[in-house]
């Protein structure tokens, strides 16, 4: 059956959410304070670059989808999503402040009978402690009678959001009585994904625990590439294909490489860190998956100087910007610690990505940027590749006879090439 849906928050989560509710025939509203991304999708233009989302707005929008700086559609809404940021305050700590705010104002317009969905990833505790609370304090309304609560944490990856919305391996409902449970997951079962339904705070705590792993994945595996570094003639890529093809471990996340960045991993590693801390246990395995990722950026960096000499007055290009490839996203992303490295050291940077020139821009206003590879290429004497573009695996970087050097952060170039080149775990 048809259902009205609220979705408060159209970054990244929202956005899928909507366009795939929409897909399966509901009508969805979302909300967002920012005026021109509300613009931008009621004019049917997708405001962050995500594969296939453009052509879903096209396809929705002026029909059954629509957006609004206003939180009055929640008095007719079946389904509320909170979709809202949860940045991390200084100290790693989780900022909720959007969190509260949108329950807040959601609190005042509850009405009839609905159920409000946490999507934001916040730590264990929070749906229950924070959100409930504000909605049954705003509304005058008791949770479980005159509203019903549900928390369902989001696996996407950015940049494959829409896909991953379509074909999630599980949905974790998180519940806060049977009723909203069952309301929730009619509405996932065209998916067909499997459903597993739990309590609110075990819910918020698969979420953490999922990219935890996921990020413990990435730097088991760039310890063992600093081990095969040490060794010569152990590649790490190997290693990990013969490692990953036990079931128990499967063949993902074991991409070595310069480390996980974006606005998820080390965030919610931070976020995850201080609670325990809190709570007067030190996550000893936790801290050090960051201890690892830190380290390989500096790493890289080193042993180009071992390799070329000191890199002062060097014209160093890097490739790849954003913390991953398909996105404009900047955020975290290993770019910022090289590039912060390559200045102490006195370096000359050309930078170039295909997407996020403009976002790195505002961080290094002061480096030079290029709009294509070839002008990256032509002007360096060394080249780092930090995000695996499509547009940098079959380069013909010999063509660049003014290359010293290549350190492949990503090994992203997969054929043999006669211009020195280092990567990250193997070494000659
Ligand atoms: C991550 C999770 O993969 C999603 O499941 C989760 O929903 C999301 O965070 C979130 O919490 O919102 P995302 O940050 O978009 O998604 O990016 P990933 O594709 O997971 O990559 C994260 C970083 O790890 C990137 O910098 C990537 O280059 C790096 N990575 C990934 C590796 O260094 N090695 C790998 O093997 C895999």
């Amino acid at each position: 059956m048809m259902k009205k849906i609220g979705i408060v928050g159209a970054g990244y989560v929202g956005i899928s959410t909507a366009v795939l509710f929409a897909e399966l025939g509901h009508r969805v509203t979302l909300v967002d304070i920012d005026k021109e991304k509300v613009e931008k999708i009621n004019a049917g233009k997708a405001p962050i670059y995500e594969k296939g989302l453009q052509e879903l707005l096209e396809k929705h929008v002026g029909k059954t989808l629509s957006a609004t700086t206003s939180y009055d559609i929640i008095n007719e809404s079946d389904i509320i999503f909170i979709c809202v940021g949860t940045p991390s305050k200084e100290d790693g700590s989780i900022n909720l402040d959007y969190v509260r705010k949108s329950s807040e104002e959601i609190s005042e317009r509850i009405g009839g009978y609905k159920v409000i969905v946490v999507k934001s990833t916040v730590l264990p505790g929070t749906t229950e402690n924070v959100v409930i609370p504000i909605l049954e304090k705003g509304s005058g309304k008791n949770v479980g009678k005159d509203f019903g609560v549900c928390m369902n944490p989001e696996f996407l990856r950015e940049g494959n959001a829409i896909y991953d919305s379509f074909h999630p391996d599980r949905i974790v409902i998180g519940e806060y009585d049977k009723k909203s449970g069952n309301i929730l997951e009619d509405l996932y079962k065209p998916l067909n994904a499997p459903i597993f339904r739990t309590n609110l705070k075990t819910a918020e705590m698969i979420k953490y625990a999922s990219n935890a792993f996921l990020a413990t994945k990435i730097s088991f595996a760039n310890e063992i590439a600093n081990i095969c570094e040490k060794i010569g003639g152990v590649d790490v890529y190997d290693v990990m294909k013969g490692v990953g093809m036990d079931h128990r471990i499967s063949p993902y996340f074991l991409n070595a490489g310069v480390g996980f960045g974006g606005s998820c991993f080390p965030k919610d590693l931070k976020a995850l860190i201080k609670f325990s801390e809190e709570k007067s246990y030190k996550p000893i395995l936790l801290k050090s998956v960051l201890e690892v990722n830190d380290y390989q950026p500096k790493h890289l960096v080193d042993r180009i100087e071992e390799k070329v000499g000191s890199l002062k007055g060097k014209n160093v290009c890097i490739l790849g910007l954003s913390f991953k490839p398909n996105t404009d996203d900047v955020r975290e992303s290993r770019a910022i610690i090289i590039v912060n490295e390559l200045i102490k050291r006195g370096a000359h940077i050309i930078a170039y990505d295909p997407k996020a020139k403009e976002n790195f821009r505002k961080l290094f206003p002061n480096i030079i940027y290029v709009d294509n590879v070839d002008d990256a290429l032509k002007k360096a004497e060394i080249c780092i590749i930090q995000a695996d573009w499509d547009e940098f695996k079959n380069l013909d970087y010999s063509r660049y006879k003014n290359l010293v050097l290549i350190a492949d952060g990503r090994r992203t170039i997969s054929k043999k090439i006669d211009i020195p080149y280092i990567t990250v775990g193997y070494r000659w």
